[in-house]
């Protein structure tokens, strides 16, 4: 494996503080670039991160920052904007993208790794969402110099102890009887986080990933009833789960959009629309040598109330080793430390 200096844009985020601990672990050198270093502090435990703020809309702010590295990866990602008419989305994705791109280029940075999601599609996605995603890859595919290799990744939701999916579904569990759910039959396929983090860091070293677009999927797909189901048994709730019909959850979404920090959204609503799978020919984990983590082996032990694993759940024993192992190192698991 060959050391390399990389910057990484929202590595302070759910999934790049498991990216930041694998790159780390690897013996590369790893910069970590924030918009406020003050509130990610706590990452300096990683030994030898540097934590650099960094205003990424500013091209001569990233320009210097961006010195000395050879790679950079991008994980910026928003789930909502500020606003309803997709700026805050198209700022954040395809215009934030489209800056990086042109310092690394000018930087003459040799690897890109960007962070997409299922079903980007920049003309028909269906969502402010998943159309910025979309212009963000058009970006990359367009505009990187000859010198920039590039790889992207597509992950359906990521799971891991504190993801946003997941845990946002157990806590409206413990306040609400009846939850009432949009797009019931909408269909995922959860992708651990620790296989995302190894997936990228495996895609650094092989030549054959420049210029592939990954899919990210775990090994079953279940509809978003199911998945809450599941939530709702491991974090010892018995709730009634409802499935609303479009109008009546397109209304709810209408509604949630002007609650403070959007729980949900029109724009999430209309993400659900669309089922996050992968489709079976396009290259994805296993292609990048990672097998696949099962929901049922992780989610229990960190959705489990404390001091209780829920009794007959599938890998109830090894939920609680990897309750312990990600509990001291927010970048292992199991799994992870197997495959390396
Ligand atoms: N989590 C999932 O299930 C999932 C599924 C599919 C795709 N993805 C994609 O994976 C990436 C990482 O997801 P995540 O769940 O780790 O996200 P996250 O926890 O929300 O972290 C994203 C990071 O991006 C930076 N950021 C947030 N808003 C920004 C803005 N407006 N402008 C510039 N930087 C901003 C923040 O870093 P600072 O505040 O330090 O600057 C933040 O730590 C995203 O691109 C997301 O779309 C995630």
């Amino acid at each position: 494996m060959s050391k390399r200096t990389i910057a990484v844009l929202g590595g302070t985020g759910f999934i790049g503080r498991h990216v930041l601990a694998r790159l780390v672990r690897d013996g590369h050198d790893v910069i970590a670039l924030t918009r406020s270093r003050e509130r990610h502090r706590d990452l300096l435990v990683l030994p030898g991160l540097r934590l650099l703020e960094c205003d990424p809309y500013d091209a001569l702010d990233l320009h210097q920052a961006l010195e000395g590295c050879d790679t950079v990866i991008n994980l910026v990602g928003i789930l909502n904007e500020k606003g309803r008419d997709g700026a805050g989305f198209r700022a954040a994705h395809g215009e934030l993208t489209r800056r990086v791109v042109a310092v690394c280029n000018d930087r003459g940075i040799e690897r890109f790794l960007h962070m997409s999601a299922l079903r980007a599609d920049a003309a028909n996605g269906a969502s402010h969402y998943l159309r910025s995603k979309g212009e963000a890859e058009d970006h990359i595919r367009q505009e990187a110099g000859a010198g920039l290799l590039w790889t992207i990744f597509r992950p359906s939701v990521v799971f891991g102890r504190g993801d946003g999916f997941i845990e946002r579904f157990r806590s409206l569990l413990r306040t609400l009887p009846v939850l009432p759910l949009a797009r019931p039959n909408a269909r995922f396929a959860p992708v651990f986080v620790t296989d995302v983090a190894t997936a990228m860091a495996h895609a650094l070293d092989r030549a054959e990933s420049a210029g592939v677009t990954y899919q990210l999927c775990g090994p079953r797909v279940y509809s978003l009833k199911e998945l809450v189901t599941l939530i709702a048994r491991w974090s010892g709730r018995r709730p009634k789960i409802i499935g609303l019909p479009d109008g009546l959850a397109r209304m709810q979404a209408a509604m949630m959009d002007y609650v403070p920090g959007k729980p949900f959204s029109t724009d999430n609503f209309r993400s659900l629309t669309v089922h996050s799978i992968c489709e079976k020919e396009a290259p994805g984990l296993r292609a990048l040598d990672v097998q696949p983590t099962p929901l049922e082996a992780i989610a229990p032990a960190y959705l489990a109330p404390p001091h209780r694993v829920v009794p007959g759940t599938p890998g109830a024993s090894a939920s609680n080793r990897a309750s312990s192992a990600s509990r001291s190192d927010p970048g292992s698991s199991p799994s992870d430390s197997q495959r390396s």
